[in-house]
This record gives C-alpha cells, structure tokens and sequence, in this order.
C-alpha cells in the first residue's frame, strides 16, 4: 500500500529549504555584454522569492547562475554554505515548457532523476513517483504518455519531477506562463501547499505581476541588465493564500501597484533596450 502522500509531505515540515548566497556577482556571455556587474542577494531557508523585471534583463540568467549551469565571472554563489554546482542534491528546476521525455509514460518520466541518482531500485522509485504523482493530483495518469495530457496535466508532471527529487531550492523559470488563468491559479495554490509543506526555498520568475505578489514573501524586481536588483518588495499578506481572501486584502492590491510602477519606470528609463519578449502582464 503506498504511504498516504499528505503526510509525507506533512512529515517533512518546513525545515528543509536552502540558504543561499549570492555575493558580489559578475556575469557576462562570451558574446555580449554584461548581464550582472556587482550583483549581491541573500535568501532565507524557506522563503518564496519571485522575480520579475522587463524582457531581458537577466532574470533567466541568474536561475542558470544558481542552478550552477552557468559559471559566475566574478563573485561567489553558495547555498547552505556550498559553492553551487548542477550535481548538487538541493536543486530542482522547472521550466518554461515542461520537457518531458515523450517516450515515457508519466510514471517514468518523474522515475527518470531518482534512477539516475540510484536511488533505490525500480520499485522503490516507482512508489516514490506515485507519491508525488498523487501530490500534484495526478495519480489516476501515471500510466499515460505525455502527448495524452493537458498542458497543465504536463506541466503538473514537470513539478512532481522536481519535487520527487525533494530539493531544498526550487527554481522556476515562467513554469506557468503557457497556462489559462484558471489551470494556472490552481497550480500556483498547489505550489504553495507543496512547498510550504516541504518547506522548500523557492526562486520564481514570472512576467505577471499579481502571480508574483500572490506566490511571495518577497519579490525581486530586476533592473535592465546590468544593473542587478531595482527594488524588493516584502510581501506582507497573510498565509495561507486564497485566490479569494488573498486577492481581496488591500495590501495585494498596492503591492501590484507599486510593483507595475517600478517595472513601468525601467522600461520608460531605458527605451529601446527591450529586445521583445514576453513584456510584462499588467494586474
Ligand atoms: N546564450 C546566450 N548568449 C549570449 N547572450 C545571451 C544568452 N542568453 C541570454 N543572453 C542575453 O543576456 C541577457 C539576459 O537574458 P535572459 O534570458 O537572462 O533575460 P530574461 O530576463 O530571462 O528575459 P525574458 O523575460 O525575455 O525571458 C539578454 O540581453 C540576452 O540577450
Ligand atoms: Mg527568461
């Protein structure tokens, strides 16, 4: 009988999210100009920082920085203590599109990373992946190929991929940017319930202001590339969030607000910067 997957996600408390350490960044591609120059961030074991900013502004860039895909040019970057690099255990990352591997069924496709860090055998992983399948509420699809889900069925199964992994810092780059308004709160409620459960460090990028404010303890607005970080803004609403009661709260309006404000003034400051993309959605 597989573990009843709400209390292991209950069991696992809310201790388990990273630090981590971003000090004094420098970043350039081989080819174009500076991404970060002097960049310095610090986040909480715990906390859900999102991250918006204008089109090309780096926002993707520094996901891939902590990730360890990318390689600083100057600074350091640590997560509980540890110089960053892909291998380590604590990091899981979703993105954009949810890259699943058509030739495997939804079970094996969330299997896939546990086989390849053998962790336990078949069987062992496959209950794991049912656990996390039945977490994001997909327990009934395990049997399906990709191509026979929805996109956010898809997209469900890129998080429960993740998840399965339990890293202590989660990356997401636009995970549901693809999505309808509807699929996308309720995969920003899951979120939540997950990772608070989990007690996971979140880093969230995201062009929609009001996903940003619902999601965050803190949101991070980036300035054009290279300046680094134009403002943060503590999102002080209570928890947990509700698509009702916590877009109702004064204070979620004004923090959309402000934050618009603070995206609409760096893309005034720098016209002709913005190299298209996907912009920024307004409230
Ligand atoms: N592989 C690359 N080689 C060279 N330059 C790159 C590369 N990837 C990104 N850049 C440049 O680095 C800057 C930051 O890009 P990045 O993708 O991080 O922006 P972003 O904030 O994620 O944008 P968007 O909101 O459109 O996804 C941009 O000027 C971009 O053109
Ligand atoms: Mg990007």
């Amino acid at each position: 009988m597989p573990e009843n997957p709400t209390s292991f996600a209950s069991r696992a408390g809310r201790a388990r999210g990273a630090a981590f350490a971003v000090e004094d960044l420098h970043f350039a591609y081989p080819t174009g100009q500076p991404v970060f120059r002097s960049l310095s961030l610090q986040a909480r074991a715990g906390e859900f920082i999102t991250l918006v900013g204008p089109s090309g502004c780096g926002k993707t860039t520094l996901v891939n920085l902590l990730s360890g895909f990318l390689a600083p040019g100057g600074g350091r970057i640590t997560i509980d203590s540890q110089p960053v690099s892909p291998e380590l255990p604590a990091l899981g990352y979703v993105f954009q599109s949810p890259q699943l591997f058509p030739w495997l069924d939804v079970l094996d496709n969330v299997c896939f990373g546990l086989r390849m860090r053998r962790n336990g055998d078949l069987s062992a992983c496959r209950q794991k992946a049912r656990q996390f399948l039945a977490l994001v509420g997909l327990e009934g699809a395990a049997g399906r190929h990709p191509h026979q889900l929805s996109g956010g069925m898809q997209q469900r199964v890129a998080l429960a991929r993740a998840l399965v992994l339990e890293p202590t810092l989660l990356l997401m780059d636009e995970p549901f940017a693809a999505l309808d308004a509807i699929t996308r709160a309720g995969l920003n409620d899951q979120l939540l319930r997950l990772a608070g459960e989990l007690g996971q460090t979140v880093v969230f990028i995201t062009h929609d202001v009001e996903e940003a404010v619902y999601l965050a303890d803190r949101v991070l607005v980036l300035g054009m590339a290279p300046d680094g970080i134009a403002c943060e803004l503590t999102i002080d609403l209570p928890r947990p969030r509700s698509q009702r009661a916590t877009r109702q709260h004064p204070r979620y309006a004004e923090a959309c607000t402000i934050l618009m404000e603070r995206i609409s003034a760096i893309i005034a400051s720098a016209p002709g910067r913005i190299l298209g993309g996907s912009g920024v959605q307004a409230p």
